[in-house]
């Protein structure tokens, strides 16, 4: 059963590889026997995640990207698969947030959540797809949020129609790409304990309303949504495809 949930061999590209839930995502998928690509924009981040896939035994490989820019991705992609030769999935965590209430929002930070989350997330699912594609295989999730779900309040409008957008791209690929055996989903996570909530973790009150929401009653840990994405990537999810996986403490179910 176990060998269902193996990844060995695979080659897994991770985006916003360098800290929070892209780092706990790549350990855990190369703990699972991938060699994972490590893109992040702060490049010796990622190659300190890199450094800790190759303490542990595995292989992993840093390339600085922009996941904003096109060029740099397909360069990401091509030296990928010019070092390992193969390609089996991807998995999207890079992300940033702004939050001002929406009628002081600046177009420009707007613009820039949406794209990072949203062009982003297409540009790598794109570089990705084209090998995929003709290859006849693979699995891609995206990391969207309880958020492209439900609305959030305080001043995430950019955030939640990015990862609302995120969610789309997920069900839209997952069809174009499901007659070439190319698998698409995206998993819903409530609050995770990472850099980007830092300053919504330093508020107890705000926290506590946080928690109050979770029927689950706490943050999640970044190394809790390993078992989904592993399980997404694998060969145990053959038939799943333009599904959304809330790993969300119950916030969904109420
Ligand atoms: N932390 C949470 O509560 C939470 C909940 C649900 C979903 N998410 C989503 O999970 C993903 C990861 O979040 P996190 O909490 O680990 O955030 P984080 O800020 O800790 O890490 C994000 C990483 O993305 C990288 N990055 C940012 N912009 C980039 C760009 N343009 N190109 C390449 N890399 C870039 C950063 O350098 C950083 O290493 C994000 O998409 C986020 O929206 C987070």
């Amino acid at each position: 059963m176990s060998s269902q949930f193996d990844l060995t061999d695979r080659v897994i590209v991770v985006t916003g590889a360098g800290q929070g839930i892209g780092r706990a995502l790549a350990l855990g998928i190369a703990a699972a026997g991938a060699a994972v690509a490590c893109l992040d924009l702060n490049g010796p981040a990622a190659e300190e995640t890199a450094a800790m896939i190759r303490r542990a035994g595995g292989s992993a490989l840093t390339l600085p990207v922009d996941v904003r820019d096109a060029d740099q991705v397909e360069r990401a992609i091509t030296e990928t698969m010019s070092r390992y030769h193969r390609l089996d999935g991807l998995v999207t965590a890079a992300g940033i947030t702004v939050r001002t209430p929406a009628v002081e929002f600046d177009p420009a930070d707007w613009r820039r959540v949406i794209e990072v989350n949203l062009v982003g997330t297409f540009l790598c699912a794109q570089a990705v797809g084209k090998r995929l594609v003709p290859a006849g295989r693979g699995s891609i999730v995206f990391i969207a949020s309880i958020a492209a779900l439900a609305a959030m309040g305080r001043g995430n409008t950019a955030y939640t129609a990015s990862k609302g957008g995120v969610v789309a791209l997920a069900r839209e690929l997952a069809v174009e790409w499901a007659p070439y055996g190319v698998r698409v989903n995206a998993l819903a996570p409530c609050h995770v304990r990472t850099p980007l909530i830092e300053p919504i973790l330093q508020d107890p009150d705000l926290t506590a309303r946080l928690i109050a929401n979770i029927p689950r009653g706490r943050i999640a840990e970044p190394e809790e949504l390993i078992g989904p994405t592993v399980f997404l990537l694998s060969d145990a999810a053959t038939l799943v495809t333009g599904h959304i996986l809330a790993a969300d403490g119950g916030f969904l179910a109420r």
